[in-house]
């Protein structure tokens, strides 16, 4: 049976993203729970990163941090987790490399590799190889007790499959491009596999407790505006066309779901004819141009300020808060405040107190 949870005492974030008008614009960060955080690293303690993921204490631990640090400030927790326990699942081995991020030792050679053939023929149980996420997820919910809704997420299938290629992080993409470019039935063919586990993992985490979900193609602005449409947009449309009826076959409600495709300022206009429900923006988006085009569309906005503006000090936080409030029509209706992208490291926690408290005066009076 489903778990139950306390009710909630803020749903500001899931009436926003069902559309609804309201008092303010709900607010959170990604990557919120991290290493900017002095108290992260004591909770980490000499736990290895993915250690951490898989305690479904310390991941509970670590993603109340940051509602605890601004309690009061802070709309929604996001689970602490990562979008490659996927390829994990998958079979692949992911280490975190402390200061350089995810490796993977034995990354995908070609579609002619034998690998290839295991990675597409493996039967994948996402029920009970991640059942660490759900066993976290709802620890968590259980802990914050209604006080903010709890974000599930998974990364997008061409994210993924970048990931699983490159075996880490890339800065020309030459492995995945080959792949692309020279093997497109054979990407697609695993792109189709990798969406079809992120349908089944968000509808997990949904049963486990999770009140929203968001899909993360970090990696979608390499891709050409015609590319993404090849390799993109129809596994993110794949993934939001499906929860939906996966999770009434689970006797579950439908969730708000939001799409953030970091670098595809070309797409904005593709994935506002989407079944998402929020359209994620980073800080190549102009405000008010993307806020003109959603609502016509009914979508609402996530974003996006430039997470570098954190280290600018006051002057340059609000500034970047009163563009973003009067671009997205003054706050009461189809945004979500957030940074165009993860917080980064060395970020003050006190800058961003300050971030969310600029939000609160220039939004939040009516
Ligand atoms: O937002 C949150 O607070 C929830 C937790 C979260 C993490 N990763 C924790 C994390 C989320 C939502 C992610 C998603 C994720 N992971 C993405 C998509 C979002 C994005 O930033 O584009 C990607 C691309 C990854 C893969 C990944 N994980 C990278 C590239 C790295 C290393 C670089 C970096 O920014 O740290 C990680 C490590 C990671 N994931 C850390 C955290 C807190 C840092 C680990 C550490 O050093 O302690």
């Amino acid at each position: 049976m489903a778990p139950q949870f306390e009710e909630m005492q803020n749903d500001l974030l899931l009436r926003t993203a069902r559309g609804e008008r309201v008092e303010r614009p709900p607010m959170w960060v990604m990557r919120q729970a991290g290493r900017y955080l002095p108290e992260y690293h004591e909770a980490k303690g000499g736990h290895d990163f993915f250690e951490c993921c898989r305690s479904p204490e310390i991941a509970s631990t670590l993603t109340l941090q940051p509602i605890e640090r601004f309690a009061g400030l802070i709309d929604a927790a996001i689970i602490f987790s990562d979008i490659l326990v996927i390829p994990q699942a998958m079979g692949m081995e992911v280490i975190m490399v402390d200061k350089k991020g995810p490796h993977f030792p034995e990354p995908l050679e070609s579609p002619d590799d034998k690998q290839y053939k295991e990675v597409m023929e493996r039967k994948v149980d996402v029920k009970e190889s991640l059942d660490y996420v759900y066993k976290a997820i709802t620890l968590t919910r259980q802990k914050l007790r209604g006080r903010v809704p709890l974000i599930g997420f998974c990364g997008a299938p061409w994210t993924l499959l970048s990931y699983m290629v490159e075996g880490g992080g890339s800065k020309m993409f030459i492995q995945v491009k080959t792949w692309v470019f020279r093997y497109p039935k054979e990407s697609q063919a695993l792109l189709q596999k990798i969406a079809e586990l992120c349908v089944e993992y968000l509808a997990l985490q949904v049963v486990a407790g999770a009140q929203m979900i968001q899909v993360f193609d970090s990696w979608a602005g390499e891709l050409s505006p015609a590319s993404f449409k090849t390799f993109s947009l129809p596994y993110l449309n794949y993934i939001a066309d499906h929860l939906p009826a996966r999770l009434k076959e689970l006797g579950q409600e439908p969730v708000p779901m939001t799409v953030f495709a970091k670098g595809a300022w070309y797409a904005l206009e593709d994935l506002c004819e989407s079944n998402y429900n929020v359209i994620g923006l980073d800080w190549l988006q102009d405000p008010a141009a993307a806020y003109k085009i959603a609502q016509a569309k009914g979508k609402v906005l996530q974003g996006n300020a430039d997470p570098g503006v954190l280290y600018g000090g006051r002057e340059a936080i609000t500034s970047v808060v009163k563009q973003m409030v009067t671009g997205f029509g003054g706050g009461k209706q189809g945004w979500i405040a957030n940074l165009g992208h993860g917080i980064t490291p060395f970020v003050k926690p006190e800058d961003l107190k300050f971030f969310f408290e600029e939000i609160h005066k220039y939004a939040g009076s009516s």
